[in-house]
This record gives C-alpha cells, structure tokens and sequence, in this order.
C-alpha cells in the first residue's frame, strides 16, 4: 500500500550499512540453474546424497568430481547478469555495503564485487580432501571419459590424497570467518537487500532472521518472495535482474 512504498522510500534513503545476501536465483538469469525450482532445480533433477556429501565423495569421487567439474563449466561459460552488476553497483552508493553469497559461482566477482562473503565455498577453489592443499584448475576441463563420471586429481603436494570441490557439502561446517562476518555485518547492518535465496538451508538462513531481530529493513528479492513476519519487512516479487537495477539507482539517487 501507499504507506509501505513511502516507508520504502524513507527507509532505503536513510540507510547507511547495506548487507546484500545472494542464493542461487541471483545467477538464474545467467542462465545458472537454481537448486530448488521445480522442473528445472539441480535437486529436482540430481539426488544431493549422491552429489553434494563427504560420503558421496568417498565413495565415487569421479561421479562427484565430474558432476562439479560440469557445473564449472557451466559458470566458466556465463556471464554475470544486470543483478551481479547492479550489486557491483551499489557500492558506490556512498553506503557501506557487505556482499554475503551462498554461491559457488564467481559471477559477483566476474561483476566487479570485491570482499565477496562465500558461506558455502567456491567452485574456483578446489583442494585436496586428505590434507587440504589448493589445487590448480585448468580453464578447460578434459572431455569426460564417460557418463560425466571424471578422475578427481590427485593431490598437487603428492600427499596420496584426491582433489575435490571447495564448496561446502550437507553436513559441513561452514568456514567459520565467512559465516561471523556474514553474522556480524546481519547484526549491524540497517538495511539487508535478500535476494534469489529460499531461506531452507542453515546457518545461512539465519543471516535475514539475525538482521530482523536487529531491526534492519529486510526486503526480500523473489519471484516468490517469503516473508519471515515480525519486523520491518517489504517482498519486491519480482526476478533479481529486473528488481535490482531500479532499486540500486533509487539507492544512489541523490537526495
Ligand atoms: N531472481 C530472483 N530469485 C529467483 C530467480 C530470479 N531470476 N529465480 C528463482 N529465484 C528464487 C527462487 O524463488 C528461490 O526462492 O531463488 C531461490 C532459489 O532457492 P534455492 O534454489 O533453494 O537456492 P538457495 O536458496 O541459494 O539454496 C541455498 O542450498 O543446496 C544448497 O548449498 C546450496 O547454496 C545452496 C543452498
């Protein structure tokens, strides 16, 4: 109603500490597929306990490797999309902006975000599973040998160990400094931009509930939007690329 665009307004002109939390649906429209879409969500279509575990991993590392490797690919051909730029964007809005991703793509970065928060890794990260040296990827993965299934590397420091994905799988511990940045800057910020994340998935989930709880704005940025209720809250339905833009420039606006 009228009220709420006006206290949109006010609220978004007075704010001074921006945190932006990013999920999957800000790189949907970089053609990036989400998890939890229906049809075409990754686990509409792929079994996680097969794919995204340590047990997984121990079990057919070539499977898990390959699936991730493709994955890769997929980000290694797509572009950051108006969303990714608009984020990039809007820290030269004079405000102090943190950008916390649950994302494993580097579209933020490819956009221009520098500081990106990555709560569950990065794909452009991979180390050794046994002793946790980096590894170096090449910019072209190998044709699969079969089925998608590819040789997960062994250890750059010849520890006997295999290489795997640096992203953070069900049942990791999240590294700990991305997640008490992403809780300290939830708990300071006043304004918290949500955007293109179902809000399932723990402790990441926290982060919009801790900025709530703090009495930070908290605009929720989905085509379909879940309010969490008990604070300052505004849903702006609509997609990232096509929300972002308008709202970063009302950001930037001059009084
Ligand atoms: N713009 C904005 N939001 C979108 C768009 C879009 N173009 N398309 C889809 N969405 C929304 C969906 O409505 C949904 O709410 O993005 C959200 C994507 O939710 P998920 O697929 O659950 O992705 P995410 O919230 O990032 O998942 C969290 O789950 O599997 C783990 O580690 C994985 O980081 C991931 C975590």
């Amino acid at each position: 109603g009228w009220q709420s665009d006006h206290m949109l307004a006010t609220t978004l002109r007075a704010s001074q500490r921006v945190l932006v939390l990013t999920g999957a649906g800000v790189s949907a429209e970089s053609g990036i597929a989400t998890f939890r879409d229906a049809l075409t969500g990754l686990w509409a279509n792929f079994d996680p306990a097969r794919l995204a575990t340590v047990e997984a991993f121990e079990h057919d590392p070539a499977l898990v490797w390959g699936w991730y490797e493709w994955r890769r690919m997929q980000v290694l051909a797509a572009q950051p999309n108006a969303a990714h730029r608009a984020i990039a964007d809007l820290a030269a809005s004079g405000r102090e902006v943190t950008l916390v991703t649950q994302n494993v793509d580097d579209l933020h970065e490819r956009a221009g975000s520098i500081g990106v928060v990555h709560l569950h890794g990065s794909l452009q990260q991979p180390r050794c599973h046994a002793c946790g040296a980096g590894h170096q990827l090449p910019e072209q993965a190998p044709r699969e040998p079969d089925g998608g299934r590819r040789l997960a590397p062994p250890c750059c420091e010849n520890c006997g160990g295999k290489v795997r994905p640096g992203v953070v799988w069900f049942g990791e511990a999240l590294p700990s400094a991305a997640l008490e940045t992403a809780f300290a800057a939830a708990a300071d910020c006043d304004l918290l931009l949500s955007v293109g994340t179902s809000g399932v998935v723990y402790p990441a989930a926290q982060v919009p509930e801790i900025a709530l709880r703090a009495g930070a704005a908290v605009l929720h940025i989905n085509p379909q939007p879940q309010l969490l209720g008990g604070g300052r809250e505004w849903a702006l339905a609509g997609t990232a690329a096509e929300v972002l833009p308008a709202l970063v420039a009302q950001l930037r606006a001059k009084y």
